[in-house]
């Protein structure tokens, strides 16, 4: 299978960029060439038409597609750049809320359905009109000023995917308050680094998720979770199972109550353009996880243009990102650039293969889904159950299918294109960060399309190859990937460690270094090979190995532990880990499952290793940092380039 060569080719990559500046990839292309028709009617039009517009005048392309939305008071400059700090839209005043709803109320969509939700049953759903969700969002920012959450407080929403979770962080927006939103499937001590790192006031959470037919009860992770949390004054629970669940302390209120209590209408907080919005946690090459901040202006003006300009979102699309709002994906691809363009959002509880296999296509089919963003694990999952499943739903109504999240190796695509699509759908496969906020490299509608490529910097943005120099290489060349320029939705710094942001423009100075090599062709498409760094794409989630290792090293039985990523036909990256005893215990199976239920336990499923090899002693350097990379190559049976430093 290609995927694995794919894999391995950049192992390889990895490995000879310790070493070298450039290295030679092959590049085997195919072009995929969708009915041009469908460029006539997008948004972006010609792209390079667009480009070129961009590359006269930057900041007037920015401020034009900042004029297509409701500020509330204007700009002095667009741009601020004092490398590597930038500030957007100095000195205007916005809410984002007030793009996203008050805007659309006030016209044509005041009665369009905004958002759609459907539970793990079919037939559950519930439908909120933009009328609707703006007055909801309404009373719960008054419900949550009557908890005292000022502007400038943080909330840590950890919830399930259901409509509550877009109201409440719409509703810290509404306020200016920064959100903070943790997946719904991390674990207590995951949840705890985060709240406390960003010093949440208030948690919002729900007594249970549902999943596969379980309950997965948040409220008790949370319980725990804010032990040694001392920020925390309050928990706000959102009680769906029945009978409810008892609220024990002063700390609890009710989700539902304090919002029925509260008053309906709430004016948006006038924000400065570069005041937080949220805070996101990402994983870091060391052991704490990064908190990236986003500001309302910037971001709102990076996640509007893409929504409308890469997804070509039109108003009778029915657009459906699988996400969870807990990843970027979510923040600016379901919540703020969909409602930012005034989109009709479903939105769903429902996992991908339960009841069975066929229930995103029969989603597809009942609510008429015309654009589809997700991710090359889910399709590589669904390749495994066969094309039987899709077949057995009328896919007609999708006319756009995105991906996001790691590469979307060729025959991936092939059966994206194929089975999904029917061969007539543009395939728009986007690359970008947590850190950039919105899509960065992209394929538009109507471009031809090459398998294996995700495209090229979209208008707007300019990112390149380079070697460890700073060159850029020629085509064919593989090296890392940069972008050059500033872009309004970048990140402004990392919570509570500037020097971390530092970092991020000072590995090739004066650059901002994505963590991923890449490779250009001919005419200038950009291949992603994988990470340069010691981060893992489990299923597109990235994980630090360092997470991954203190989990294990905080089981009483380990002494010491390394993690890597190893191909996974599924998941693109598994995690294998590689542990070593403390004196008295003895390897074995039973050691190796309780290992991994508590990593499960520690960090949630998705860093589960799906492999551990007990071993007496660990690759290193003489300064006692681990050899990830040795470990990796001989996994793979690869060279593992210098070894000079190696200890042993
Ligand atoms: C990877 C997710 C290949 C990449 C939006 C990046 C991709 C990391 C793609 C960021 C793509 C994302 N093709 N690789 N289309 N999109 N990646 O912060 O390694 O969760 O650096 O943001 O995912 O992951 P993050």
């Amino acid at each position: 299978m290609i995927w694995y060569v794919h894999n391995a080719w950049a192992g390889q990559v990895r490995e000879r960029m310790h070493m070298t500046e450039t290295f030679d990839v092959k590049l085997a292309e195919k072009v995929c060439r969708p009915d041009p028709s469908c460029r006539e009617r997008s948004w972006i039009g010609d792209r390079d038409t667009a480009y070129r517009r961009y590359l006269d005048d930057p900041e007037g392309f920015w401020a034009a597609i900042a004029g297509e939305l409701e500020w509330f008071g204007p700009w002095e400059r667009v741009l601020e750049w004092n490398p590597p700090h930038a500030r957007w839209f100095t000195g205007a005043k916005l809410n984002i809320t007030h793009n996203c709803l008050d805007r659309h109320v006030a016209g044509e969509r005041r009665n369009k359905v905004a958002l759609i939700w459907q539970g793990e049953n079919e037939g559950d759903e519930q439908v909120y009109t933009y009328r609707q969700l703006h007055r909801s969002v309404m009373r719960f920012a008054n419900a949550l000023k009557r908890l005292g959450v000022e502007k400038g407080d943080t909330v840590c929403i950890y919830m399930p995917l259901v409509p509550e979770q877009i109201v409440a962080i719409l509703a810290c927006a509404r306020i200016g308050a920064v959100h903070s939103i943790v997946y719904g499937g991390f674990g207590t001590s995951a949840l705890n680094a985060r709240i406390r790192d960003a010093g949440a006031k208030i948690v919002i959470t729900a007594d249970v998720g549902y999943r596969r037919g379980r309950r997965i009860a948040l409220k008790a992770i949370v319980d725990e979770a804010v032990v040694n949390a001392p920020s925390v004054e309050r928990i706000v629970v959102l009680r769906r199972s029945k009978p409810e669940i008892e609220l024990y302390s002063e700390m609890e209120v009710d989700f539902n109550e304090i919002m029925e209590a509260a008053d309906p209408f709430c004016r948006p907080e006038a924000m400065d353009a570069e005041d937080p919005l949220f805070i996101l946690y990402t994983s870091g090459t060391t052991g704490t996880p990064k908190g990236i901040v986003h500001t309302c202006g910037g971001y709102m003006v990076g996640t509007y243009y893409t929504t409308k300009y890469v997804f070509d979102l039109k108003d009778n699309d029915v657009y459906w990102c699988t996400a969870d709002p807990g990843w970027i994906t979510g923040h600016s691809y379901i919540v703020y650039g969909p409602l930012a363009v005034g989109a009709t959002v479903l939105i769903t509880e429902t996992v991908l293969d339960y009841p069975d296999p066929g229930i995103w296509w029969r989603i597809v089919e009942d609510f008429g889904v015309t654009v589809l963003y997700t991710a090359p694990t889910a399709i590589r999952m669904f390749m495994k159950f066969g094309e039987e499943w899709p077949n057995r739903s009328n896919l007609e109504s999708l006319r756009i299918l995105g991906s996001v999240g790691e590469p979307l190796n060729p025959e991936v695509f092939d059966w994206y294109w194929r089975v999904v699509g029917r061969s007539s759908c543009p395939i728009l496969d986007t690359w970008w960060q947590t850190e950039t906020g919105m899509h960065m490299i992209a394929t538009l509608v109507g471009e031809p399309m090459k398998p294996g490529f995700t495209g090229r910097p979209i208008p707007g943005v300019v990112a390149d190859v380079v070697d460890r120099e700073g060159n850029p290489v020629p085509p064919g060349i593989g090296g890392l990937l940069v972008i050059r320029e500033p872009w309004p939705s970048m990140m402004r710094t990392v919570h509570n460690n500037d020097e971390r942001y530092l970092k991020y423009w000072s590995t090739i100075d004066g650059l901002y270094t994505a963590g991923d090599l890449a490779v250009k062709d001919e005419d200038g498409y950009i291949m992603i090979l994988g990470r340069s760094d010691d981060i893992i794409i489990v299923s597109g989630h990235n994980l630090g190995t360092a997470e991954v290792e203190s989990a294990l090293v905080s089981h009483e039985a380990v002494a010491e532990a390394a993690v890597i990523g190893v191909p996974d036909a599924v998941k693109g990256q598994a995690v294998k880990a590689f542990v070593i005893l403390r004196l008295g215990y003895e390897p074995g199976e039973q050691l190796k499952s309780d290992l991994i239920y508590h990593v499960r336990m520690s960090i949630g499923p998705i860093a589960m290793p799906s492999a551990i090899e007990f071993v007496q002693s660990l690759p290193k350097t003489r300064s006692g940092k681990i050899m990830r990379r040795v470990l990796k190559a001989q996994e793979m049976g690869i060279d593992p380039g210098d070894i000079s430093t190696l200890e042993e």
